[in-house]
């Protein structure tokens, strides 16, 4: 465990890389580490906070609290046969040298969820997902300890309550325990999903369908529309696509008929909110340093200098513009701290 530092910038450890302070910060290597922090006199009774990559948070102002940076590392086989082979990976690993290492290894289930940023340990927490694939369906169990009594407790897969960027680690449990490590189960006999049209196009143009193939079509599609952290700060989409029902959907269709939709079980249709922000004219908008990304217009920028406050400022004024011209509430996708 890292000494409790005091008075800590937290621009370094988050991919927004907006300027914040928290009182205490401190990391930890391992479960007997972790324990150790959570004991500790100095920030008894504080608020406490866990961060792994920090790509799904935007911190508008100082912390009065403890920040944990998560930093258990490790990769054990806890099953292999001819079929599948289960891993178990600890929270403070990064998530694409993970999907690089499977890929590398020829096991199949996380490609399509290539060059995603952050840890393992937060890919449970909104069941991360990109490119049809969500990062569930090769979720064997979570690994977790309470941090009020310190004790373990693990999760299967249906306990986790995944839906669509959601788990009951966002929900019932949220703040209530620490991932530690995130078991998977893999394919050796992998299962291509190639469902969203770009990446069938994509893979295709290579001419062989394979693990790497595939990986190296959604790093391809992820360049070409969404900005690097290190070159502009962000957090990729700020807000999830919103799900209504299919009067609604009539509805919109009537007013716009190029409305692009994912139609889901229950008549539901999720649609996409960068187009509805993209429709509004937002994409490429700036206000000082804050704005919506050129490319990619779900997507709010630091260019150097905005604060926290500024870009949750602005992502209000496009909630509210959604919300009037197309009836929709939409939800926050970024944890706003
Ligand atoms: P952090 O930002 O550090 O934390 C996120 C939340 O989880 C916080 O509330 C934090 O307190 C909590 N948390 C983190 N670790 C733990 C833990 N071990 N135990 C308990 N709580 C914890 N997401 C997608 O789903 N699909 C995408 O395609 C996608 N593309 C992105 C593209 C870009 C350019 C960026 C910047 C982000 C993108 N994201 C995407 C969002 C982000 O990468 C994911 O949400 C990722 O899982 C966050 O991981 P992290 O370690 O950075 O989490
Ligand atoms: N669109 C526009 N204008 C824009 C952006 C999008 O018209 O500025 C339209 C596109 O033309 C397309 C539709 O909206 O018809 C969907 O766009 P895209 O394929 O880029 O995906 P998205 O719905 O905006 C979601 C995820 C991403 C994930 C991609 C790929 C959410 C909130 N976002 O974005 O996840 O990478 O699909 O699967 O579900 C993230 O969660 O941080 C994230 C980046």
């Amino acid at each position: 465990m890292s000494a409790i530092q005091e008075n800590i910038s937290l621009k370094p450890y988050t991919t927004f890389g907006v300027e914040a302070r928290t009182r205490y910060f401190a990391s930890f290597e391992s479960i007997e580490d972790l324990k150790k922090l959570l004991a500790d006199k100095t920030c008894s009774g504080m608020r406490k906070l866990i961060l792994g990559g920090g790509s799904n948070v935007l911190f508008t102002d100082d912390f009065d609290g403890l920040v944990i940076h998560n930093k258990i590392k490790g990769l054990k086989i806890l099953q292999d046969s001819d079929e599948s082979i289960s891993i178990r990976v600890g929270a403070g690993e990064n998530w694409d040298d993970l999907v690089a290492y499977t890929v590398d290894q020829g096991w199949g289930g996380l490609e399509n969820l290539s060059y995603i940023p952050g840890n393992v340990g937060a890919s449970p927490i909104q069941n991360i997902g990109a490119y049809g694939t969500e990062v569930k369906e090769s979720i064997h169990y979570v690994q977790t300890l309470n941090p009020e009594t310190l004790t373990p407790v693990t999760y299967s897969k249906s306990d986790c309550r995944f839906g669509y960027r959601d788990s009951i680690f966002k929900r019932q449990l949220k703040d209530k325990r620490i991932i530690t490590h995130v078991a998977f189960t893999l394919l050796k006999k992998p299962k291509f999903n190639l469902d969203y049209g770009i990446l069938n196009e994509t893979v295709r143009q290579k001419g062989r369908v394979n693990l790497k193939t595939v990986r190296e079509s959604v790093i391809e599609i992820r360049k070409s529309k969404l900005p690097e952290p290190e070159e502009i700060g962000n957090a990729g989409s700020f807000f999830k696509n919103p799900i209504v029902d299919s009067k609604h959907y009539k509805k919109l269709k009537s007013a716009y008929p190029d409305v692009p939709s994912y139609t889901l079980a229950n008549k539901r249709h999720k649609i996409p909110a960068g187009w509805m922000i993209d429709k509004l004219g937002w994409k490429g908008y700036r206000e000082g340093d804050a704005g919506v990304h050129s490319k990619q217009a779900l997507v709010l920028v630091n260019y150097g200098n905005a604060t926290g406050r500024q870009i949750y400022g602005l992502s209000q004024k496009i909630r509210e513009s959604v919300k009037s011209e197309f009836g929709i509430d939409l939800e926050y996708e970024v944890n706003v701290i």
